[in-house]
């Protein structure tokens, strides 16, 4: 009887060992409510009421050091479209900015990305540890370095890919673009390779520069349906090969088209309408009306070779015949 009594009860203790986690999990996922987001919005709207453009115009409070100010800006509406909409700016920074002027050294007490984001850091860590960054410029670069957390939105939320590019690229492009930023992160470089030197041997680079991200080429291939590494190789790494992405699979279909191609796969069953959608990608489009009309040129192309050719050995036989 007791026992019957325990079992029941160890039944109960599991139960609640099984349901309370995935309660507090489906509370997390499901994230702030209306109203937590409301009170977030207007407690943001405060610090904006400083940090912004319109608050170094018309500044709430006199005596402030605006110069300094200007410089400490973010724009309320680029936040509003970042990955971090939806949290308070407190969150991350910490205690001594609800007032004015700010507490002495609460700079200090700034969340990193892996106080919320553990286990994605985990990863992104051991790849970016590898990378040419981290190897060469060890601490002055980090996660910020190229992660803005008031402006920048993941890519699968972004869905355009003219966007993805134009984010990601800019981030590189920043310092790959600039003498006056690059030299700050290498002082000891003379000069800054140009990015469009160094890639001499790719037709019409900036028009690449629109139409691929950087991280196409220089991380490695990962599995389907994994993010981008974030170990960025050197040259010896690099992706060289036209057909990696010129071509009926192209490798972007698992990179910057990856989000495209898992819509496209379930509405339709295939994927390289995507491809083609997006851009002329030479060779990947395998557009059956298209793909006639190259041949029938090809063909053409051959017959006027063939024609040309047969013309000349006529001529030159009645030019002999003629002497
Ligand atoms: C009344 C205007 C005002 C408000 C409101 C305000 N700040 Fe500031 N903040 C400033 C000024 C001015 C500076 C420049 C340095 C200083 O004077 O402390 C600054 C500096 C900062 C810095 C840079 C600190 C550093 O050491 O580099 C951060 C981060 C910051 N504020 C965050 C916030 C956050 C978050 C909020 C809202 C919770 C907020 N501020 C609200 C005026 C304001
Ligand atoms: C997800 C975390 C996070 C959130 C949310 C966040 N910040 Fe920041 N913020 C940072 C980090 C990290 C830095 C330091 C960046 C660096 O090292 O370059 C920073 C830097 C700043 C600075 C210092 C100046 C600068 O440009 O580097 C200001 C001012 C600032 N944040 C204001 C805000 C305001 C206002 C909000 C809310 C609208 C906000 N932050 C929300 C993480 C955050
Ligand atoms: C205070 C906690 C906090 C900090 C610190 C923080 N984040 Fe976030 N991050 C969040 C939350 C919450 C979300 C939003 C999740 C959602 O809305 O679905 C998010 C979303 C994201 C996303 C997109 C969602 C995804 O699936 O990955 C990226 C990328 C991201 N953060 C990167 C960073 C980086 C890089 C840093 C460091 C610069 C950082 N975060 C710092 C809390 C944080
Ligand atoms: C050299 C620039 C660079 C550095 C440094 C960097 N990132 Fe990223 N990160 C990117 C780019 C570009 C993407 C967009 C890739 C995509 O979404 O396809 C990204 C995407 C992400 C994502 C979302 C996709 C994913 O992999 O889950 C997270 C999370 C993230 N980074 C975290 C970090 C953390 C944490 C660090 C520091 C250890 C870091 N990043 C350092 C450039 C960088
Ligand atoms: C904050 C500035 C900065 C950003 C942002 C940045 N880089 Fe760099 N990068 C540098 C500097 C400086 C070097 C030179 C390091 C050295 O060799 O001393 C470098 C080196 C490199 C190298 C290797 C060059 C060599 O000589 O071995 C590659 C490849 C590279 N970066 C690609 C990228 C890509 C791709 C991105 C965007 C995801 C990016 N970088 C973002 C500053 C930056
Ligand atoms: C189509 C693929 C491709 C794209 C896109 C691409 N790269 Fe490269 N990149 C390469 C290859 C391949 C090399 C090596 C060239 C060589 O061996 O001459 C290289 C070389 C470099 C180098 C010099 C590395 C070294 O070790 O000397 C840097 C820096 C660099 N790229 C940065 C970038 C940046 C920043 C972007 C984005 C604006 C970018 N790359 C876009 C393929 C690419
Ligand atoms: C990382 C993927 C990638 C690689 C590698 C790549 N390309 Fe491209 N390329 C593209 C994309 C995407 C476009 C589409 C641009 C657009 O929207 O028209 C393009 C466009 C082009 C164009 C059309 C340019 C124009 O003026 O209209 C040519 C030519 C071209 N690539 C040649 C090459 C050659 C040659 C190589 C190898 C040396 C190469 N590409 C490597 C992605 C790539």
């Amino acid at each position: 009887m007791y026992a019957r009594k325990k079992s029941w009860y160890h039944a109960l203790l599991l139960a609640v060992c099984w349901v309370l986690p995935a309660v507090a999990a489906a509370a997390d996922s499901a994230g702030p409510t209306p109203e937590m987001l409301e009170k977030i919005r207007k407690a943001n709207e405060e610090c904006f009421s400083c940090h912004s453009q319109a608050g170094v115009q018309h500044p709430p409070k006199e005596g402030m050091d605006l110069k300094k100010l200007a410089g400490l800006t973010k724009d309320p509406e680029a936040f509003k479209g970042s990955d971090h909409q939806r949290l308070a700016c407190t969150k991350c920074h910490n205690e001594g900015y609800d007032e004015h002027p700010h507490a002495a050294g609460a700079k200090d007490a700034t969340s990193t990305c892996s106080d919320c984001h553990s286990k994605k850091a985990d990863r992104v860590e051991k790849q970016f540890e590898k990378s040419v960054h981290a190897k060469n410029l060890a601490d002055k670069f980090t996660c910020t370095t190229c992660h803005n957390p008031h402006v920048m939105r993941i890519a699968e939320k972004l869905g355009d890919p003219s966007k993805i590019v134009q984010q990601d690229n800019r981030v590189c492009l920043s310092c790959h673009d600039s003498d006056e930023k690059f030299a700050k992160f290498a002082p000891e470089k003379k000069s800054r390779p140009l990015i469009d030197d160094i890639h001499e041997w790719l037709p019409n680079t900036r028009l690449h520069w629109k139409a691929v991200r950087c991280v196409e080429c220089h991380t490695p291939a990962v599995g389907a349906g994994e993010p981008l590494s974030h170990e960025i190789v050197n040259k010896d790494k690099a992706e060289k090969k036209c057909v990696a992405c010129h071509t009926g699979n192209s490798a972007l279909k698992t990179r910057l088209y990856r989000h495209l191609v898992k819509d496209e796969q379930q509405k339709y069953g295939f994927v390289n309408s995507v491809v083609l959608a997006n851009s002329y990608v030479i060779g990947a489009t395998r557009n059956p009306t298209v793909d006639t009309l190259m041949i029938g040129l090809a063909a053409l192309t051959l017959l006027g070779v063939l024609a040309h050719a047969a013309l000349r050995i006529l001529m030159a036989y009645l030019r002999r015949r003629t002497k």
